[in-house]
């Protein structure tokens, strides 16, 4: 019988590509060219299995090119937002993601952040670069202290968990979460969290609002001008999420107003670009997408894939199907 033929749209991890080399007909991206559209569709209509990620978008149109042939989308990342589900499930195509191997590297990254944009360090990093810093006085680089500060978690499944473990009992931050379902009480117990009856409430009383939600239509633009305006004019907004969360251009007109005091991002509504505005802001820190950027990270996210296409080939049912 011959294997089934599978894509990679980017390229992986040597050991990842290796394994899945020893098992399928795979068509690899070993110099890692963006795919196009066209390149998509062609893709979806010569291949039994196609692995994408966050930076492909697989729109009903796209998809449909795959109609009757392809039969597994397994995504390389734990977002599923640039995926149209609904299409999949219309056209009979499976979808899984890579959930647990990404929880603790991001949560890290919003950590990070957090630091990163109430203790100055990426304007003061800044300084010593173009080489302006003029040297320690009391009263310069005056950041904002992290430690037993209340952080609000928009979102609460493991990434939002795990920011709230490290943050509670890393720097007794006292955390609240605005989710629809209230977390079970042991996962209360562990991560200091308590649960927050509104966004509203959650807003107005965090010193650091971080967001741990899905993207996609449902949630575009959840954090837009209104609500940055109930947060306090001291606190900070991060995002690990997704880029369409937040409306950026309010985002960076509460920044420069001083409507709030900060943020820190690792996602944008228009990867890889960002809103020129943010670029010329002091009150912001700019990652590049770094939640899962550990090789070990990336092997274990490849691999997570490869466990799906595994099951779903031989018949049993993917542990990972979002669809
Ligand atoms: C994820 O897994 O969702 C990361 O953001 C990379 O796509």
């Amino acid at each position: 019988m011959s294997k089934p033929k599978i894509l990679l749209t980017r390229r992986w991890p040597a050991e990842v590509q290796s394994y899945l080399a020893s098992r399928y007909d795979v068509t690899l991206n070993d110099r890692d060219v963006l795919p196009g559209p066209e390149e998509l569709r062609a893709a979806l209509r010569s291949h039994d299995a196609v692995c994408p990620t966050v930076t492909d978008r697989l729109t009903a149109d796209i998809l449909q090119a795959g109609a009757g042939k392809v039969r597994i989308i397994g995504n390389y990342g734990v977002g599923v937002s640039h995926i149209d589900v609904d299409a999949c499930k219309r056209l009979g195509i499976v979808v899984t993601n890579t959930p647990d191997v990404l929880t603790e590297p991001t949560a890290e990254i919003a950590l990070t952040l957090m630091l990163m944009v109430a203790r100055g360090a990426g304007a003061g990093e800044r300084e010593i670069r173009s080489k302006t810093w003029a040297g320690w006085g009391p009263m310069r680089n005056l950041g904002a202290l992290v430690t037993g500060r209340t952080l609000g978690l928009i979102g609460f499944g493991r990434i939002g968990q795990a920011t709230a473990r490290m943050a509670h009992h890393g720097l007794g931050m006292r955390v609240s979460y605005f989710s629809r379902r209230r977390a079970a009480a042991e996962v209360e117990a562990q991560t200091g969290a308590s649960q927050c009856a509104s966004l509203d409430e959650l807003l107005a009383t965090s010193d650091f609002i971080s967001l741990h939600c899905p993207g996609g239509a449902a949630n575009r633009h959840l954090i837009d001008a209104r609500r940055l305006q109930q947060m306090k004019k001291t606190a900070f907004l991060i995002n690990t999420a997704r880029g369409e969360v937040v409306d950026e251009e309010a985002l960076a007109q509460a920044l420069r107003n001083g409507t709030i005091a900060g943020a820190g991002l690792d996602v944008y509504e228009q990867e890889p670009r960002v809103a020129a505005e943010l670029l010329t802001l002091e009150n912001v820190v700019l990652l590049p997408h770094l939640g899962s950027a550990t090789l070990e990270t990336r092997v274990a996210m490849g691999m997570r894939v490869a466990k799906n296409l595994d099951s779903f080939f031989s018949g049993e049912a993917p542990p990972d199907r979002v669809a």
